[in-house]
């Protein structure tokens, strides 16, 4: 029997408002002797009523068809546009985005451009760092239309947070 990940999520009180593929266009899956998943899924989950949502963002639909990054250091990096339009659709800026799996720092790096704040946990120091180098750039080139978030500081280890909420 297939589960679906909302089954997981039903009992906390989360609710999926709406579900996109994201068909990257591409897949490696050499010697599975089955068909190669071209497409991973992106779940927008909301609780209660009081989720964000932008209309701007209504032509967009639900299939993204956005190439798979090539030429980040991290081998798994997502491309830039793929959190780009779920932070549009679903926050303001000055918003916070959380990204607990933060790799090389994609999410936070589109985050702050769009002139949101952002927290990141990553747990391999390679990463982590790969990710605030990132993330201090994007901070210098925010978009000239939005308000500049706070600087980049890094927590108190042992917990690798990046925190630019400036507290
Ligand atoms: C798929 S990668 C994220 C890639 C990221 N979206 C990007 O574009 O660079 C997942 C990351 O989560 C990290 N990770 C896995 N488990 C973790 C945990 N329990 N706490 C913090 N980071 C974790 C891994 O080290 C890895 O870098």
């Amino acid at each position: 029997m297939a589960l679906h990940p909302i089954d997981w999520f039903k009992p906390t009180g989360w609710q999926l408002r709406t579900e996109i593929v994201w068909d990257r266009g591409g897949g490696m899956m050499f010697n599975a002797r089955m068909f190669c998943r071209f497409d991973e899924r992106i779940q927008w989950l909301v609780r209660g009523d009081k989720w964000k949502w932008n209309q701007d963002s209504v032509g967009l639909g639900t299939v993204w068809r956005i190439a798979k990054e090539q030429n980040k250091e991290h081998p798994v990096a997502f491309p830039e546009e793929l959190p780009h339009r779920c932070i549009f659709a679903t926050t303001d800026p000055g918003d916070l985005v959380l990204d607990p799996y933060m790799g090389g720092g994609t999410t936070g790096a589109a985050a702050v451009k769009s002139g949101r704040r952002f927290v990141g946990i990553e747990r391999d120091p390679r990463w982590f760092d790969c990710a605030l180098r990132r993330i201090s750039e994007a901070l210098k080139q925010p978009d000239m239309f939005i308000e500049k978030p706070a600087r980049a500081v890094r927590a108190e280890r042992p917990a690798d947070i990046f925190d630019t909420t400036g507290r």
